[in-house]
């Protein structure tokens, strides 16, 4: 596999070339300089993204190179703005570490040699959706206002993607194309959408549950990369802080012109439970809506079906009897309903 290895550090490529090659044949670039017109592979770039000139330079080499699916970004992890400044740029994931980088090059030479074999492609739908969830977690982090535009076609695109080939589709290709948060928003509105479209919901419904999921988790633009990307257990504090994303979320949202009261409880209250054990306000059934009920149901089997970089995703049928062992929790008979959408294919 070919790595476009884009840099504005000349220092910096012996020290890749040691570590890839010779699994890996890597081409390497100088920003500002001339490269390869060959468009396959693998991009990946190494840059200070804070530098406006350097980042002119990576969109011409994007450009230029648009035809890589796989674009990785190195960020050193306690930069955050860059983080999301690479998702805006178009990175497909961000990595951290050496360990790192060579775990998701192994990773893409696997999704690369099964897509030879059961011919799976990304979607528009997937790359539009993510996009859109990188401009809403993009302005958040930056202070700024977001816009509902965003959302809406986020959960346009989606719509159209599952109506069109299903959620199995959906599924995979997000899990093989996209990483961390916006895997999870990507999965979760999926299986939302999905779950809506079996019940038979009219359009209008399909794409309330659709915005709200799609906005569910957008809280988690404020809590810390070290916490929200954490590979094991969080610890108490860390969980204390993570559960407070519905709240922020329902904070940031909240004065939006045009946000329709059901997401807003959707946002604020995916992580309530029936009988009252869930946060972030301890409700119990009767103030749970039958919108943040399907939400719950498909943010939790969402979650476990992720493509984590440290362990291998859930199996379906496995992560479904996660849900039915949740009695109690989640109503009895929307996960008797969703058994099809997480069963079938
Ligand atoms: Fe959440
Ligand atoms: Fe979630």
């Amino acid at each position: 596999m070919l790595v476009h290895f884009v840099t504005d550090e000349p220092g910096k490529i012996p020290a890749i070339r040691a570590m890839l090659e010779p699994r890996y044949r890597v081409a390497p670039r100088l920003l500002g300089a001339d490269g390869t017109q060959i468009a396959d592979g693998v991009l990946m770039v190494d840059a200070d993204l804070r530098e406006a000139r350097r980042v002119d330079q990576i969109k011409l080499v994007l450009r230029e190179l648009r035809s890589v699916t796989e674009k990785l970004f190195v960020v050193q992890s306690h930069i955050e703005h860059m983080v999301s400044q690479a998702y805006a740029l178009g990175a497909t994931s961000v990595v951290r570490s050496s360990r790192e980088i060579v775990f998701k090059l192994a990773e893409i030479e696997v999704a690369e040699r099964s897509a030879k074999t059961d011919f799976v492609v990304a979607s528009p739908a997937t790359a539009d959706g993510a996009a859109a969830f990188a401009s809403i977690f993009a302005a958040i982090r930056n202070g700024k206002s977001i816009s509902l535009s965003d959302a809406e076609f986020a959960t346009t695109q989606i719509i159209g993607g599952i109506a069109q080939n299903g959620l199995g589709a959906w599924l995979d290709d997000v899990r093989r194309y996209h990483e961390g948060t916006f895997q999870h928003c990507l999965l979760v509105t999926g299986v939302a959408i999905g779950f809506a479209l079996d019940l038979g919901f009219t359009y209008p419904d399909v794409r309330r549950l659709g915005m709200a999921a799609t906005l569910h988790d957008v809280g988690k633009a404020r809590i810390p990369l070290s916490i929200l990307d954490k590979p094991g257990r969080l610890d108490p504090v860390e969980d204390e802080i993570m559960k407070r994303h519905p709240v922020i979320g329902y904070e940031l949202l909240k004065d939006l012109s045009g946000i329709s009261a059901e997401v807003l409880d959707g946002v604020r209250h995916h992580h309530e439970y029936l009988d009252g054990s869930g946060y972030s306000d301890g409700l119990t059934a009767e103030g749970i809506s039958d919108l943040v009920r399907l939400l719950t149901i498909s943010d939790i089997f969402a979650a476990l079906v992720e493509q984590r970089p440290y362990r291998p995703p859930m199996s379906r049928e496995a992560a479904y009897k996660v849900l039915c062992g949740m009695e109690g929790k989640l109503e009895g008979s929307l996960v008797k309903a969703f058994r099809k959408v997480a069963l079938a294919a």
